[in-house]
């Protein structure tokens, strides 16, 4: 880690680097390109605001005709556990009833985030729902039975930070995915 930068201090070490992350993305899009129709409408949904760097990339790379939507639905406060409570704080702007939509998040952890989404989303008659993460925890899954059709890396429970994901609302602007250093947050 460069010493002139403001995270030098803060992170135990990079798992995810910017390379990386980018290939894997180009990999993603083209796999959502490919099971839709050429020139099918896709609604991107990203969900705030971790996914805002992922959903940027993503979008670029998809190639088909794109709307941006957003919403935000806070489970975390600034600690690094999730509550399992599940607050809307602004929901979408588009009308999404009979339309194809992609719901972007950074992280999959419990799966309580999207267990909420899917359900309030079903509700508005959609064409279709898929979901898109770049990262999943596996192993603090407590909803079990949540069909994520895209996921670009597996990770292992550690706190990670960095390309969207923050602690205490840092570290969102880094362009690789690190592991904090346990001792800024025990
Ligand atoms: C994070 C992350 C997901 C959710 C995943 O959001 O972006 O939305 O938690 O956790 P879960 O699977 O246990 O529900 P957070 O509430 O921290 O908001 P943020 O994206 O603004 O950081």
């Amino acid at each position: 880690m460069k010493e002139d930068k403001f995270y030098a201090n803060d992170l135990a070490e990079i798992i995810i680097t910017e390379e990386e992350l980018q290939e894997r993305i180009k990999e993603l899009a083209a796999e959502i390109t490919a099971c839709y129709k050429p020139d099918e409408e896709l609604v991107m949904v990203g969900i705030l605001r971790g996914a805002v760097l992922f959903m940027a990339d993503l979008a670029r790379h998809i190639n088909l005709p794109v709307i941006f939507d957003f919403m935000d639905v806070s489970s975390y406060g600034k600690g690094t556990y999730s509550s399992g409570t599940v607050r809307i704080i602004k929901d979408l702007e588009e009308n999404i009833e009979g339309r194809h939509v992609l719901i972007v998040e950074d992280i999959l952890d419990t799966g309580k985030t999207l267990k909420h989404v899917i359900a309030m989303l079903e509700t508005r008659r959609p064409a279709s729902i898929k979901i898109v993460t770049l990262l999943d925890k596996p192993e603090r899954r407590v909803i079990k039975h949540l069909n994520v059709d895209f996921n670009g890396f597996e990770i292992p429970d550690k706190f990670v930070v960095g390309y969207g994901l923050d602690y205490a609302e840092k570290y969102r602007n880094l362009p690789f995915i690190a592991v904090l250093k346990e001792e800024l947050y025990s």
